[in-house]
């Protein structure tokens, strides 16, 4: 999605922006933009297309000055283009924005009454234009009066022709950070973006407004008044936010699983058994009071609260329902006193997630959110947070961030069971084991890379592909299905494999592949049922299943063979298979793994 960078310092403040901006290019953008102060006032290039084409055009209109603005764009309103791509520009000032302004249309048909011209297709010219015609000279002033009439969300950063040396930002509902060095001032949308130049910063809480130059950041809050700064530090380092050597951030993720989860999982077992007390302040006495989980999420942290559900339900024996948020928030969902709505993000800044945390925090329901970035909205709404500990997750693709999720599913399973007293100590201790032994056995998994590469070869032209499996694997294609087609841009669809025949095997004809995932032990034979059944129509099969199982080879072109764990932890090592048949498919096939067509890191608008 749409990233937001500012500086104000001694130093080229264009080439400062462009590595600003490149720290933001794993969100997904389709054009790049910048302005900068210059002696003449203030100056703009902006580029359809990557940030390189943007350097390219810089290197022909330089832009030198010591204080600008920078922004990605992810098109929503109007195609990708220069004249859409920020920043928008009128006599008095240069505006970059994040989010969406929902009532940009009665906006935009006032100010043309009043004279004003649009060049743009966007939301964010009438921002810039709205800002414009208020501007009384008073940048604070004139931002808290265009609040008042701007529905939506956004981030801005914003340049005044005549404050030189200062940016103004503001939030609503768009995350937006503050940082600085001893001499420089930074806007950042997120975190990475400022990670090579300083770890400093300070969040903006809603409808704040900063005004940050080299001296420092004010924040001023919706009253008038000015808080008290409170710096944070950014744990991330940069070269956790490097490819580290590894063709593509995604594959580098995959390989970090591992140790994701190990420092995960890790810190919340004491005795054996999970604890969320020490590291994420949640009282024993917690797990024992819900009836009901409501699992809310988006995409493939949605996929991390199937197999949730699947978890929860099976060892707690409590109902849990798994909804996506764009769909929950929608729904007026029946949520009890005793409810406990269970939030899944790896960004914390998914709108429909943070959406549906306000929807339950304002009916009093407790939530939960399981969130992989420290200091993020849902992070920060939340009644209580465990942290995934992944560290920054850049490919568009989430690997990492979908294993220490499960991971923390699991946990969240085995407390709830152990609270509702549906297990004993000594189960939940054999449980925890299980996942910890779970977690060791993925190193071995990433060593199947090679065989799935040969395998793939005939995955160069596909157009279409179906996943199949049954109770958790089912859970589990639906993540495999989703990473394949997200990055391959080939036609998935994962099918739970009892209801294959009751429709879609009508597409199942000579030469279509099938992935079938069969790691459940209990569910085998009716699984391999209904591999049959498409083997028989003609499917082409890649068979995922445990080590020891024995399954009729005619059936499959091939079998990858999984470690055998039990049943309940073979999620954890499956998902390492099925993100690397992606992965491999993808560069097979030529496509920009980490950053593919269309999709955006973090998903920001509705
Ligand atoms: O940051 P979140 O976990 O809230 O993001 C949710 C989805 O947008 C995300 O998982 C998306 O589906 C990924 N592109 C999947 O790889």
């Amino acid at each position: 999605m749409c990233g937001i960078v500012g500086y104000a310092g001694s130093r080229e403040a264009s080439d400062v922006l462009l590595g600003a901006l490149s720290g933001l290019e794993y969100r997904g953008y389709d054009s790049a933009g910048i302005s900068v102060l210059t002696e003449n006032g203030i100056d703009t290039v902006k580029s359809k297309g990557r940030l390189q084409a943007l350097a390219d055009r810089l290197k022909t209109h330089p832009l030198s000055g010591h204080c600008g603005i920078g922004h990605t764009r992810w098109a929503t309103h109007g195609e990708p283009s220069d004249l859409n791509a920020h920043p928008h520009v009128t006599e008095k000032l240069s505006l970059v924005h994040n989010g969406i302004i929902e009532n940009y249309q009665q906006i935009k048909n006032k100010l043309v009454t009043s004279g004003y011209e649009f060049v743009s297709r966007t939301d964010t010219e009438v921002a810039a234009k709205l800002i414009d015609s208020l501007y009384s000279g008073d940048p604070v002033d004139t931002i808290r009066r265009a609040q008042e009439q701007l529905e939506g969300s956004y981030a801005f950063a914003i340049l005044f022709a005549d404050h030189p040396g200062t940016i103004y930002a503001t939030r609503k509902g768009s995350p937006l950070i503050a940082a600085k060095t001893e001499t420089e001032g930074f806007i950042a949308s997120d975190v990475p973006a400022i990670l090579q130049y300083t770890r400093t910063y300070v969040l903006l809480e809603e409808l704040q407004i900063a005004a940050v130059s080299a001296d420092g950041i004010s924040l001023f809050n919706p009253d008038g008044s000015q808080p008290v700064l409170e710096y944070r530090t950014a744990s991330w380092t940069v070269e956790q936010a490097q490819k580290g050597g590894y063709p593509h951030f995604m594959l580098k993720e995959i390989y970090e699983q591992p140790k994701a989860l190990r420092d995960t999982v890790h810190p919340r077992i004491s005795d054996g058994l999970p604890s969320f007390e020490l590291q994420d302040d949640i009282p024993e006495g917690f797990w024992k009071q819900f009836e009901a989980v409501t699992i809310v999420a988006c995409g493939t942290a949605m996929h991390a609260g199937m197999l949730g559900k699947a978890l929860i339900e099976k060892l707690a024996r409590i109902p849990v329902e798994c909804d996506i948020a764009s769909e929950f928030r929608y729904r007026d969902p029946i949520l009890t006193p005793r409810t406990l709505v269970l939030l899944i993000s790896q960004s914390g800044e998914t709108a429909d997630t943070l959406a549906a945390l306000r929807l339950a925090k304002e009916r009093g329901i407790t939530t939960l959110a399981v969130v992989n970035v420290t200091g993020s909205s849902i992070a920060r709404e939340a009644d209580y947070v465990i942290h995934t500990y992944a560290g920054p997750e850049i490919a568009v693709a989430s690997t990492k961030a979908y294993s220490v999720q499960l991971s923390v599913m699991y946990l969240i399973a085995f407390k709830l069971a152990l609270a509702n007293r549906r297990i004993s100590g000594e189960e939940a201790q054999n449980l925890t084991a299980g996942l910890l032994h779970a977690i060791d056995a993925t190193e071995q998994v990433l060593t199947l890379g090679a065989d799935i590469q040969e395998y793939i070869k005939r995955y160069q032209t596909l157009k279409d592909l179906f996943f199949l499996g049954r109770g958790l694997d089912y859970a589990l294609s639906m993540e495999g299905s989703l990473k394949l087609k997200e990055i391959s841009y080939i036609h998935c669809e994962a099918y739970a494999a009892g209801e294959l025949k009751h429709g879609t095997i009508s597409l199942i004809t000579e030469g279509v592949p099938v992935v079938a995932v069969a790691t459940q032990s209990a569910l085998l034979p009716k699984m391999i049922s209904n591999v049959k059944e498409v083997h028989s129509r003609g499917a082409d099969i890649l068979l995922i299943c445990k080590d020891g199982f024995e399954v009729d080879p005619d059936v499959y072109s091939k079998c990858i063979r999984l470690p055998a764990l039990d049943d309940l932890f073979m999620p954890v090592i499956g998902v390492l298979v099925l993100q690397l048949l992606a992965y491999h498919t993808a560069v097979l096939r030529g496509c920009d793994v980490d950053k593919p067509r269309n999709l955006a890191k973090s998903v920001t608008v509705e």
